[in-house]
């Protein structure tokens, strides 16, 4: 067998080991995923969300987010998104096309509560929901330890099942690239790709 050749089973498994690196070791590339959502006037949408969570055999990636948030919404209206990833140092881009819901209130939202950082919990005590108007810039006074509606009871989870990945390897012998069909948690096809 020629040595180095490319595989796709291989690669396949390297991206979700990379990307549950992504999901444990916050230095890695992969902790940030920019997440496009669709919004409601059918324009596209994206920011970046961090990565907390990869179950490889379900093929799931899970974020946190404010329940009051744009992407919440938008996710709730049309569950399709895309998440996007780059490794600088690898040069290796990977786009999952996704269907996502959210997770409010119930058991796994609180364990996730509970072992959350206070820093990461600090953002969901905010009074003003994401992308309100304020009347002067935001400053963590605008924050309401105290208030009940808050905390716990904004705090979502957005689970994403991926159903198709493409896979881009920059290199300087020819850039590689594959894709990846996902169906009732089996990969149905898998096929190299003009990059
Ligand atoms: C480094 C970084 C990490 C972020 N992580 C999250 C996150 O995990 N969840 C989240 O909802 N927003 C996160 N944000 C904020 C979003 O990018 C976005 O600005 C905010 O959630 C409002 O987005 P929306 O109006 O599209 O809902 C992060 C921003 C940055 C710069």
């Amino acid at each position: 067998m020629e040595k180095n050749k490319p595989n796709l089973d291989l690669i396949f498994n390297s991206i979700w080991e990379e990307l549950n690196f992504g999901a444990t070791q916050r230095k890695h590339p992969f902790h940030l995923c920019f997440m496009a959502t669709t919004s409601s006037s059918l324009t596209p949408e994206s920011r970046i969300v961090i990565l907390r969570e990869v179950v490889f055999d379900k093929f799931l990636l899970r974020s946190n987010c404010d329940l009051r948030s744009s992407k919440a919404n938008e996710i709730k209206e049309n569950p399709k998104t895309t998440l996007l990833f780059y490794d600088y140092e690898k040069k290796i881009q990977i786009r999952i096309k996704s269907k996502s819901h959210i997770i409010e209130h119930g058991q796994q939202v609180q364990s996730i509560w509970d072992s959350s950082q206070e820093i990461s919990k600090r953002c969901y005590y905010a009074v003003q929901p994401p992308s309100s108007i304020l009347e002067k810039p935001f400053t963590n006074d605008l924050l309401d330890f105290d208030n009940k509606d808050l905390g716990i009871n904004i705090f979502g989870l957005i689970v994403s099942k991926a159903y198709e990945i493409d896979y881009l390897s920059l290199n300087y012998d020819g850039h590689v690239r594959c894709r990846f069909v996902i169906e009732n948690d089996v990969v149905k096809s898998s096929d190299w790709i003009a990059p």
